[in-house]
């Protein structure tokens, strides 16, 4: 255990200082654990294709493509069930990425998002795994909208800090069983405490200080309380520019002030979908044709050698 007593210490003043209510004792983000060699690398999760599309789903329960109003259902209710779990289960989790960003528009998920995306401290993850990995959860919107089922699935290689191969550095998964949508896990750690204290890392390439994330601010996402990583404005203008806070436009959909959300023109969110379509047909294409010229290319080999 490294968190240092300051720190608590310096949260607690924090927390009576500002506005926000932080977590009444910062969870341990840092633990040092001596990484055991990882085993050969396989990916844990996957998807029925790696495009725009297809890659939002997990395999196991992919049927077809949801179009827009259920994929925004699907996505909702995921992110109320997850986080009311984990809070149920004092099992701490942020908003992160572009749900972060969605949050400091409108409090709601980005309505062109097709997942969701939150953090974990490893201290929460290696719970994760080691009591509630491949758990399901059944939830009933109250909206009387049908039930829900979630798969919680932990990475085997979530254990594992190091970045390896890159193919795991999605540490586990909240799964609509449904339809496969998912909301992506990741967790964070001090990889390096002797040259980067107070240093955490996902396996991703993204860095936060303790005190970017720490004291947590409770908020609301989605209706639903939820914490959000303290400095979030820096962290959102360094992942997606400042640009990303003033742009009132945006894959067809209009910020409208007024409202506070984004609303989709409908005309502009069909081209792009169908564009989008479009696109991933043609690679399907192009990919199916090279594998048919690989093959013919190989039979003639063949047939070369044994008319030797
Ligand atoms: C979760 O369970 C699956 C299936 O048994 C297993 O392959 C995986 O390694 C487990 N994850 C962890 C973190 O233990
Ligand atoms: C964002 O804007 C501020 C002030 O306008 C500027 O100092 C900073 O460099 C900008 N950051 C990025 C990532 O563009």
């Amino acid at each position: 255990m490294r968190l240092h007593w300051t720190w608590a210490l310096l949260a607690t003043i924090l927390s009576s200082l500002h506005v926000v209510t932080a977590s009444p004792r910062p969870a341990t983000p840092v633990e040092r654990r001596d990484d055991p060699p990882m085993p050969k690398e396989t990916k844990y999760f996957h998807e029925p294709g790696n495009d725009d599309i297809l890659g939002h789903y997990d395999s196991r329960y992919y049927k077809r493509v949801l179009g827009y109003d259920e994929r925004l259902e699907t996505l909702r209710h995921m992110a109320r069930a997850y986080l009311k779990f984990f809070a149920e289960n004092n099992l701490e989790t942020w908003i992160a990425h572009g749900s972060l960003l969605g949050w400091w528009w409108s409090g709601n998920l980005l309505p062109w998002d097709w997942d969701l995306d939150t953090q974990v401290n490893t201290k929460t993850l290696f719970r994760l795994g080691d009591e509630f990995n491949q758990t399901t959860h059944e939830y009933s919107p109250e909206d009387k909208s049908a039930k829900r089922t979630y798969l919680l699935d932990i990475n085997r290689f979530s254990r594992f800090r190091q970045r390896g191969e890159a193919k795991n550095i999605i540490d586990a998964r909240w799964i609509d069983m449904a339809n496969g949508l998912y909301i992506d896990i990741t967790g964070v750690s001090e990889l390096d405490p002797d040259k980067e204290p107070g240093m955490l890392s996902c396996k991703n390439f993204h860095k936060y200080k303790v005190s970017d994330l720490y004291p947590m601010r409770m908020s609301t996402y989605e209706g639903v309380p939820a914490k959000i990583p303290y400095r979030y404005l820096d962290i959102l203008v360094k992942e997606y520019g400042n640009k990303s806070l003033v742009t009132i436009e945006h894959e067809g959909h209009d910020w409208d002030e007024q409202q506070k959300a984004w609303v989709p023109d409908e005309q502009k969110v069909a081209e792009i979908a169908r564009k989008k379509e479009e696109r991933r047909k043609k690679k399907a294409e192009e990919k199916q044709r090279k594998e048919e010229e690989k093959r013919r290319k190989e039979e003639e080999e063949k047939k070369k050698k044994e008319g030797k």
